[in-house]
């Protein structure tokens, strides 16, 4: 019965993603499968720091919900292992009005090695288990138990119920707390505003004036197709630094020689599932 109550569990933090995988698929009419993709690509812009996204996109009229889809497809495109990097033909910014900061198809494509490794995670550990093919995966009426219910429009359809394979369960136990690598937890994504870009240089001066010898590393995009560089990694000496920086932000803002700035977290660090489920409740 525990390990039911940790899918029930799962089920219940992700309520509002059931709905909106509901709703996407019933209403505006994508497949299952690219909801899934969708969802776990925002899910992973959640973790990095882009909070309350997805309740932000879940208050939006079905139209934009499907553009927004449609953009995260394009991204996940750009994140496969044969990908082409984006032409300045693929330069607009996406996911706009939801993001404080530029971002583009580029960002996908710079990044795409982080960013594919937490989406095939957030997929495994999270979608595949609370999506189900034509449906969300509900929570019965007695609150206790994972159910199937088919989507049938005569609603003759009897739920089924699911016992989750004890394998899956441990599984799902465990990958709550990824292992990140060392430098995983040391690195800050950068970016940088179009046509304003930082050097290498200039970063590591500017860390350096306000935090002292904290700078391992700094890696700039470069674009073999020549558009200035608008994205960048940061590695600390030490992932302390990370919570200085952000001083309590999601994300931190910066002025660096006229230009601006923006860090972010490269890995979810207030982590934990327990955490991530208080946090959580209180917005359900
Ligand atoms: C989405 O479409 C459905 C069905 O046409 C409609 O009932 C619902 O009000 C729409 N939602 C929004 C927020 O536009």
């Amino acid at each position: 019965m525990a390990r039911v109550g940790a899918l029930v569990d799962l089920l219940l933090f992700y309520t509002l993603e059931r709905s909106l995988f509901n709703r996407m698929v019933r209403i505006i009419g994508k497949t299952s499968l690219e909801v899934k993709r969708t969802i776990a690509l925002w899910l992973v812009l959640e973790e990095i720091g882009y909070h309350d996204l997805i309740r932000t996109i879940y208050s939006y009229d079905n139209k934009t919900i499907e553009a927004l889809s449609n953009e995260a497809l394009q991204c996940l495109e750009c994140m496969k292992p044969d990908a082409l990097e984006p032409t300045v033909l693929h330069d607009n910014p996406v996911f706009q009005g939801l993001l404080d900061e530029p971002m583009n198809f580029r960002f996908f494509y710079y990044n795409r090695e982080f960013i594919y490794k937490r989406y095939m995670h957030i997929m495994e550990t999270v979608c595949n288990k609370i999506f189900g093919d034509t449906a969300a995966i509900e929570v019965d009426e007695s609150g206790l138990r994972p159910v199937v219910r088919p989507f049938i429009e005569s609603s003759s359809a009897a739920a089924i119920n699911v016992t989750p394979r004890e394998s899956n369960l441990n599984a799902e136990a465990s990958e709550f707390h990824p292992t990140q690598s060392p430098e995983d937890a040391k690195t800050m994504f950068l970016t940088f505003s179009k046509g304003h870009p930082l050097t290498r240089e200039e970063i590591v001066n500017f860390f350096t004036s306000k935090w002292g010898e904290v700078v391992e590393d700094v890696i700039i995009e470069q674009s073999r197709l020549g558009q200035d560089p608008q994205f960048g990694r940061i590695l600390f000496t030490t992932s302390t630094v990370i919570p200085r920086v952000l001083n309590g932000q999601s994300k931190a803002k910066f002025l660096v020689n006229r230009k601006h700035l923006w860090a972010r977290i490269y890995v979810h660090r207030h982590g934990g599932r327990a955490g991530g489920l208080l946090n959580r409740a209180k917005q359900v």
